[in-house]
């Protein structure tokens, strides 16, 4: 069910979930200040208690404000990146962010949101909380239709079209003097270089072994559909390959495109829309083309479809 920016305000002032759209992926949206509503996201997702939220604010003031220590380069980092695709998680007062949106961590990861109906729309209600808007493991929800097929028709959702990056935001923290990304996304680690004067690394685990990203551990983006990656096909291949529109494929093969090999930005927005499209279209098993390079906006690429393919 489609709501205006008023109604999906009112809905979250008053202690209700709705779907809003991000220029990443659609979020499953509650008041940080409403530990029902944060709960009925938990529960809706189907997402495990220790998996913690993204606090979506519109100011740098809403950081700060919560946050405990602001570590350097931070401001070089939000004028270059924010609003946009990037969540940062800082130390924070535990007392300002209700412990099941931090699933009990003494941390919080923060992104102000560059769609302008998401940005809206915190500027009416205040901090919001927003997993993905897909069922825990699905592929994520990247327009108003994919929520209303995970959630049901009668879900209140935000309707902002299809999402520009169709891929989440980049997850950095600072650990040990260096900031490190903990969950590849829409930003790529090269587009660091400018601002910090070095390329972040992916970091999982950190020496205590706690993972830094607890989102990490579990299945993601995973369609129905049993995905292969495959590098290159034989011949006589028979099947469904999820490729590229710029590449020639056996003739006994059926094709789904995730757009050009040379267009990483235009894959990324298609990505989950084809991996829905497989189920869709009741597809048991498809083989994915993955002989793409592993820099830049294609590691996130290729990070997804590893994870959707176990
Ligand atoms: O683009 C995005 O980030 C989207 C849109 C809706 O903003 N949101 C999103 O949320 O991807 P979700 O819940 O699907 O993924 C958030 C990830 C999870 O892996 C979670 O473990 C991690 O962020 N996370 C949240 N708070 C954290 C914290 N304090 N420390 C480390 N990781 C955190
Ligand atoms: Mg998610």
């Amino acid at each position: 069910m489609r709501i205006s920016l008023q109604e999906t305000a009112e809905h979250l002032k008053s202690g209700r979930v709705a779907a809003v759209p991000t220029e990443t992926v659609y979020g499953l949206a509650a008041s940080l200040y409403s530990d029902k509503a944060i709960k009925e996201v938990f529960e809706l997702k189907g997402r495990p208690s220790n998996n913690p939220l993204i606090i979506h604010v519109s100011t740098l003031n809403q950081i700060t404000d919560i946050a405990l220590n602001i570590p350097p380069d931070f401001s070089k980092l939000f004028s270059e990146f924010c609003p946009g695709p990037l969540t940062v998680v800082l130390p924070i007062n535990p007392e300002m962010v209700p412990s099941i949106a931090r699933a009990g961590m003494l941390t919080g990861a923060f992104r102000i949101p560059r769609h302008p109906l998401a940005l809206q729309l915190i500027e009416l209600t205040g901090p919001i909380v927003m997993p993905s808007a897909n069922i825990s493991g699905r592929p994520s929800a990247t327009c108003a239709e994919h929520v209303e097929i995970d959630f049901g028709s009668e879900f209140p959702v935000l309707d902002g079209g299809r999402c520009q990056c169709g891929l989440e935001s980049t997850i950095i923290t600072y650990i040990d003097n260096r900031w490190h990304i903990i969950r590849l996304g829409s930003i790529s680690a090269k587009e660091f270089h400018s601002v910090l004067g070095y390329v972040p690394t992916f970091l999982q685990k950190a020496e205590s072994e706690q993972p830094l990203c607890p989102g990490q551990l579990y299945r993601h983006y995973a369609p129905k559909a049993k995905l292969t990656l495959k590098k290159s096909f034989e011949v006589d291949f028979k099947g469904v390959i999820v490729g590229f529109k710029d590449r020639s494929y056996p003739v006994g093969a059926h094709l789904h495109f995730l757009g050009f090999s040379n267009q990483p930005l235009k894959v990324a927005e298609n990505l989950y829309s084809v991996l829905r499209a497989l189920d869709e279209q009741s597809i048991a098993t498809a083989f994915v083309d993955i002989d793409i390079p592993k820099e830049g906006l294609w590691a996130t690429i290729f990070e997804r479809l590893f994870k959707a393919s176990n």
